[in-house]
């Protein structure tokens, strides 16, 4: 061992010259002077990099990896000269230098995509390890997680530091969930870098430094993982191997795809009850109601308020009759007082963290001093499933970890607290950052156990690599400001970017008072979030819909609704999420060589699903000048069309949010619905977007409810196609058991400057002309108040009905 190793001067030691290597399954395991390195092809276009100091073992233990995941072998040549070996497998080389060691990832054609530095490449610093790349020119870094800053983080660092962070700025960092992965592009190539260890990391992307970027670990082995992209559909590429090493999420039961309102906190039974009733009155759509934590007795988990909630049941009952499930918070800190079932279970069998000395280490939190489970024992993870089945009782299906970074006031929890960690035993600083993910797991699996074949909603604050696995991810305690409204957006969009499909934020902003108009325009937004979930602090004004006056309930009904006409789209994008791809898309997935998506504010744009473009734009804003990426775009309220690559100056106002949707796009709908388990009118609403480009798409129904892993064949699935330039529509008959709740298609053809002729299976059906509004008009309740706009609509928009077998292949011309 490197004598400067341990002593209290460090200083940095590097891998050194290449001393021998033996060749292993799929890669190599080199010997240098000062430690050795592995390097092995996992997946085809996956490599993955494990580097330890002499005399330390091979570590595979991992949260982050699914152990479901299979290995596709690849085949792997070897060429070795003095100066390099190199490793070729498929589409990525591996080019070692020996003289020091670093390593270089090529692609097929030699362009060098990532690559060490040539002097430091792997490097220890005391206990902590780097690894340092050479900066590529141009190269940008996406993604990281929830990450704050613009959509590009060049020139940025970030620690990876799981974080109670309320009210955070919209630069803060680090928050609540660490996800320690990126893509990096550049003109040569496109690549994943995924670092899997879980100890506090820190991720600098060329702040202070324009020689390279660097990626280092507090503690543990250098584990990183190199996904290969590609130039063309590489972040697309890099996502799905990303999803294939730590898995997807599990489709979510449909209810939670709907509107869901919070306030910390609800209470008591009654006001629940209210809050639904005001929901029908309104005629506002919603699926979800929260209890947060007043619901409980004096804050204890597992435990209701005898006065506020004496028959739970009964309130869960009487909700679920009008179309609305409860979800509850729960917290991982376990009050320590004697009588309190879960504290004398939880001494008793020993699920709670230990300091070195054995006793259970105490953090004050909502109930006082607690206790905090050891969600990294399998034990303690049963334990905490089976104590929720005071919730399973009262028929609860949804649930939310909270506080699991884990937050203790003062917030800084003391890094000697043991773990065990599926008996490997380590200390809080490997756990930090997984013990969130660990509890979202416990109350997932928990969750499943109870529900049997019904579907949980999870949802988490905290989280690690692989945390869509078992649950949804919101942004925490954001803040009511026009800049964290953004911030958030693409806070959602990094975690996408990250394997997290299903995330969303607060709308209204938790801390603070928003105005009408952020309220009205983040209620817009939220509808194009794959969460969508309003929330307000304790002591701050309401945020249902129509707290913010008339006006605004208007504007809020209109997108909520308009969210729960989208949901035959929007349930196809969330089945899709479960290979991999997010439901809010950056436009770094497709357009990642463009130079314009990462000017800011362009950077907030995304896609909704793969048609639909959403633009942020701040409330008070009269006009935006935005940027329309390569294609072509209709407005998705008026049908005007425009050439994109370009950007273009808009118009604003606050009853729409600026939406576009690309030509040749099938936008599938429905007739509205007040929750998502009402009966629509069984009539699918096809909208089809003429142009010249061809577009699939899919349509995805089941019962929304049943467990898919014990009920995998009941679905049914039509994949649909449009040719644009031939302007012909073909669906498939249907794949799976399910059998579909449409009867009837009734098909609207935008963009047409003629008068089309409809051919359905080859017989000419007849053409109608539709007003179409994707949007009603807002009602001018205040006399004195200007109208803000026209009321966008399409004035005659050819359409047509048919009746439609889902089992049978369709097509049309027009
Ligand atoms: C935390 C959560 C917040 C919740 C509050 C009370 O601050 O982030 O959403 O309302 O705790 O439980």
């Amino acid at each position: 061992m490197n004598p400067s190793i341990g002593t209290r001067r460090s200083k940095n030691i590097h891998l050194g010259n290449l001393v021998s290597y033996a060749q292993i399954s799929q890669g190599l395991h080199i010997l240098a002077e000062n430690a050795w390195i592995r390097i092995e092809f996992w997946n085809p276009g996956v490599v993955r990099v494990r580097a330890g100091r002499m005399g330390e073992s091979l570590d595979d233990f991992s949260y982050a990896l699914d152990p479901n995941a299979t290995r596709i072998p690849v085949s792997v040549e070897l060429v070795a000269a003095p100066e390099s070996i190199v490793l070729s497998g498929g589409d990525v080389q591996v080019r070692i230098l020996t003289q020091p060691v670093s390593i270089q990832f090529l692609d097929e054609t030699g362009r060098i995509v990532n690559s060490d530095d040539p002097a430091f490449g792997i490097s220890w610093l005391g206990q902590e390890v780097s690894v340092y790349k050479t900066l590529q020119p141009g190269e940008r870094f996406l993604g990281l997680g929830e990450k704050t800053g613009p959509l590009d983080k060049r020139g940025r660092a970030y620690v990876n530091n799981n974080t109670d962070h309320f009210g955070y700025g919209p630069d803060s960092d680090p928050l609540y969930a660490s996800i320690p992965f990126f893509i990096g592009v550049h003109a040569q190539g496109i690549y994943g870098f995924f670092l899997n260890n879980s100890y506090k990391s820190t991720f600098n992307f060329g702040a202070s430094s324009d020689r390279f970027a660097w990626y280092a670990v507090d503690d543990g082995q250098m584990d990183y993982f190199y996904l290969h992209g590609g130039l063309e559909g590489g972040v697309e590429h890099v996502l799905k191997s990303y999803t294939a090493l730590t898995g997807a999420m599990p489709l979510p039961p449909k209810w939670a795809l709907g509107f869901q309102q919070c306030r910390y906190s609800y209470y008591p039974d009654a006001e629940l009850l209210r809050i639904a009733q005001t929901f029908r009155e309104k005629h506002i759509p919603c699926d979800v109601l929260y209890l947060d934590i007043h619901y409980m007795d004096a804050f204890k988990v597992f435990s209701w308020h005898p006065e506020y909630f004496p028959n739970p049941k009964s309130l869960a009952d009487q909700l679920k009759a009008l179309g609305i499930r409860l979800v509850i918070i729960m917290d991982p800190g376990i009050k320590v007082e004697e009588g309190y079932a879960a504290y004398d279970s939880g001494m008793a069998e020993g699920h709670f963290a230990l300091l070195p000395d054995g006793k259970p280490y105490r953090g004050q939190v909502w109930p006082g001093w607690s206790h905090f489970p050891d969600f990294t024992a399998s034990k303690t993870r049963e334990w905490w499933g089976a104590q929720m089945k005071i919730y399973s009782e009262a028929g609860i299906e949804g649930f939310w970890n909270d506080m699991n970074e884990p937050a203790a006031w003062g917030q800084h929890l003391p890094g000697l607290i043991e773990f065990d960690m599926e008996g490997e035993g380590s200390s809080f600083k490997e756990a930090r950052n997984v013990y969130g993910m660990q509890m979202a797991r416990a109350t997932m699996e928990g969750a499943s156990k109870l529900l049997g074949d019904k579907r949980p909603f999870n949802l988490t604050r905290a989280g690690f690599a692989g945390i869509q696995r078992y649950a949804a991810v919101w942004t925490g305690d954001n803040t009511a400001s026009e800049e964290h409204m953004l911030a958030g957006v693409r806070l959602v969009n990094s975690l996408g970017l990250s394997g997290v499909a299903f995330a969303g934020y607060d709308i209204g902003g938790f801390v603070g008072e928003s105005s009408p108009a952020l309220y009205a325009r983040w209620m817009q937004l939220g509808a194009f979030s794959p969460f969508f979930r309003a929330h307000s602090m304790i002591n701050s004004r309401d945020s249902e819909p129509w707290s913010f006056g008339e006006e605004v309930e208007d504007i809020a009904r209109n997108f909520i609704r308009l969210r729960y006409r989208l949901m035959p789209y929007l349930y196809a994008a969330f089945e899709g999420a479960t290979s991999g791809l997010p439901i809010a898309r950056s436009l770094a997935l497709e357009w990642p060589q463009d130079p314009k998506i990462y000017q800011q504010p362009y950077d907030n744009a995304y896609l909704f699903g793969s048609e639909i473009l959403v633009i942020p734009v701040e409330s008070h804003k009269q006009l935006a000048k935005v940027y329309l990426p390569q294609g072509q775009w209709y407005d998705f309220y008026d049908d005007v069309a425009y050439d994109g690559g370009r950007e273009v100056l808009l118009e604003l106002n606050i009853e729409k949010l600026p939406l576009f949707v690309r030509s040749g796009a099938v936008i599938a709908m429905q007739s509205p619905v007040t929750h998502t388990g009402e009966a629509h009118d069984g009539t699918l609403q096809l909208h089809v977007y003429s142009g010249t480009q061809s577009r699939s798409f899919e349509l995805f129904q089941d019962d929304g409810l049943a467990n898919t892993a014990s009920h995998r064949s009941e679905f049914a699935r039509n994949r649909g196609f449009h040719d644009g330039a031939s302007r012909i529509l073909q669906i498939e008959g249907k794949e799976g058991t399910y059998p579909g709740e449409f009867q009837r298609i009734k098909l609207y053809l935008h963009g047409l400057t003629y008068e089309p002729t409809v051919l359905f299976n080859g017989t000419d059906i007849n053409v109608q002309f539709d007003e179409f509004r994707l949007v009603e008009p807002v009602s001018r309740f205040d006399p004195f108040m200007p109208p803000v706009g026209n009321s966008p609509k399409v004035e005659r928009l050819p359409c047509c009905t048919f009746s439609w077998d889902m089992e049978n292949a369709i097509e049309i011309r027009y």
